[in-house]
């Protein structure tokens, strides 16, 4: 991003004088009692803008700028340099992949990662605001890091991701937790090498949020979790903007990445020996629709069926752009699996229409058909929101009638929490939380029912199973997932950890499955 461009961006670069941060727990106390609202009006030059529905839907609808020239400044490429970093992450698999893009670069700067918050010497909250529990989460732990920063004044706490795209956050923080020394966006990661610097050097508090994007920053660098599954961001960003969500907001315009651009990264993978991709997105059968080329989520999955690489999953799918042209490419199967997460919010046309999805309950129900005719055996999986402003019992049976005829396999189901900034937090949040809670349990109850009957025709099979490593409950087991996302616990040697096998099923329980190492028998021997 150019200084120009940077001027355009509304963006928070907020500084605290100097003489606020210091290394010293006196001043630390001295911090703490500072009139924090005086300290917000003095200090934040906020030309910053909340949440704004109005602004956030006149974005331009065009193609991002794309940038290849990330690079981090050689003065800055030992400034790690036995030092140790730990990055907590909340919320969705976006924020995963965000942390591995942010280890990428502190470990290129140097530093090393640690799973121990006292030997950290950066400690970041990759964040989520999907709902007031994620936040309250957070909250928790930033009230946990106070003490050991108080010790360790040294140390720097930095709050990203999905939370410190909110007005209110920032501010939370600046009035009640003055200790966190950085606080920067979801569009702002390829600034960290110059924000922390900047935190370090002039022990100042940085804050560094853009609310208006619109750049592809290209070749960040990346520790990935693990080497046997791989996320792979196709686009950014959502402008779907249903009425109860914060995710266009914090994590702004839809952008997709260039299809070469995907490709290649794919590629990369396969050749480093990764044996499953997930192509990520909010929205990611809105994949394309900015680009200026006819090219669209069908286009690229095939494209990458041809790619060398055993298994591809996509989430998060959008029922209202889901075209024909998918379908039938995933018809084709190959390395693209059939499990489909397809997020149906309600059963009720009524609710999904003050919710802005865009489809009725008809429209959900001929997808489903369409997918099913084309891809018989496809496992379909949800979301589920309950308690909505104004959802009536029949509403809410609605839904449970539609869990039970399209057979969902399994579901997140949440009860509604109102976010600030979007339009349903306008609205009166009128169900009683009883009512919510006894809902979400009806539905809990029939979603865990055919759950565990899906899994009982497992019973006897054989599945192929992509081992990950050790159970979590016991380390002589193996784990892993099957190609429709079930999970497999077996007996097997730990050499074959990474590769695919098969296993005969023997037990079939609510959430797993436990059986028998089927191919690598004489190898057990
Ligand atoms: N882009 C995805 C969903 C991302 S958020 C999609 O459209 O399907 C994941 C899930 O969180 C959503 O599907 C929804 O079920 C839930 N969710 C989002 N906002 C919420 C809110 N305000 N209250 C409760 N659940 C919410
Ligand atoms: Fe949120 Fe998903 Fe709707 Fe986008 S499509 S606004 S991410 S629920
Ligand atoms: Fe949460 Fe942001 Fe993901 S709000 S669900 S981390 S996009």
């Amino acid at each position: 991003m150019n200084e120009q461009q940077r001027k355009q961006t509304d963006q928070i670069k907020q500084v605290a004088p100097s003489d606020l941060k210091s290394e010293t727990d006196t001043n630390l106390d001295r911090l703490k009692q500072l009139d924090s609202d005086e300290l917000i009006g003095k200090y934040f030059q906020a030309t910053y803008e909340p949440p704004n529905l109005k602004k956030a839907r006149k974005r331009l609808k065009k193609t991002a700028d794309v940038h290849y020239d990330f690079g981090i400044p050689e003065e800055m490429n030992t400034l790690g340099k036995g030092k140790k970093f730990l990055i907590r992450t909340y919320g969705c698999q976006m924020n995963e992949h965000d942390t591995e893009i942010m280890a990428g670069i502190l470990t290129n700067m140097g530093y090393e990662s640690t799973d121990n918050t006292n030997d950290a010497d950066i400690i970041l909250l990759n964040t989520c605001a999907i709902r007031e529990n994620a936040e309250n989460k957070v909250f928790g732990e930033i009230g946990h890091l106070k003490p050991l920063k108080l010790e360790k004044p040294d140390l720097i706490v930095g709050v990203c991701g999905c939370m410190s795209q909110e007005e209110a956050v920032v501010n939370r923080i600046l009035k009640k937790h003055p200790f966190i020394d950085m606080i920067f966006g979801t569009h702002n990661i390829h600034r960290l090498p110059a924000l922390l610097n900047e935190a370090m050097l002039s022990k100042e508090m940085v804050v560094e949020v853009w609310s208006q994007e619109g750049d592809i920053i290209e070749n960040l660098p990346k520790v990935r979790k693990g080497k046997i599954k791989g996320w792979v961001n196709i686009m950014y960003g959502c402008d779907k903007f249903c009425t109860y969500c914060i995710v266009p907001y914090t994590r702004g315009k839809e952008r997709s990445r260039r299809p070469e651009d995907i490709i290649q990264e794919v590629r990369h993978l396969a050749a480093q020996g990764y044996q499953e991709i997930t192509l990520l997105g909010q929205n990611v059968n809105a994949y394309g629709k900015d680009l200026d080329i006819e090219y669209g989520l069908g286009d690229l999955m095939e494209e990458i069926s041809k790619i060398d690489i055993p298994r591809v999953r996509f989430t998060t799918s959008h029922p209202r752009d889901f075209d024909d042209r998918l379908i039938e490419v995933l018809a084709k199967g190959g390395n693209l699996l059939d499990h489909i997460h397809l997020p149906v919010q309600s059963g009720s046309s009524e609710v999904l229409r003050v919710m802005a999805r865009r489809y009725t309950r008809e429209d959900y129900l001929e997808l489903v058909r369409k997918i099913r005719t084309a891809m018989p055996n496809a496992t379909l999986t949800t979301d589920i929101i309950v308690g909505f402003p104004n959802e009536t019992d029949e509403q809410f049976e609605e839904t449970l009638s539609l869990v039970e005829k399209v057979g969902f396999e399994s579901a997140y189901t949440f009860i509604y929490s109102p976010r600030e900034g979007t339009p349903a937090a306008k609205w009166e949040d009128n169900i009683p939380m009883e009512v919510k809670k006894e809902r979400l349990q009806r539905l809990n109850a029939l979603v865990n029912k055919q759950s565990a009957e899906a899994m009982k025709q497992y019973q006897g099979q054989t599945v192929k199973v992509l081992v990950e490593g050790e159970s979590k409950k016991d380390p002589d087991v193996l784990s892993g997932y099957t190609e429709r996302n079930k999970l497999v616990n077996f007996v097997g040697p730990k050499s074959i950890i990474g590769q695919i096998v098969e296993v005969k099923i023997n037990q079939t329980k609510t959430w797993t499955l436990d059986g028998e190492l089927v191919e690598q028998a004489v190898e057990v021997k």
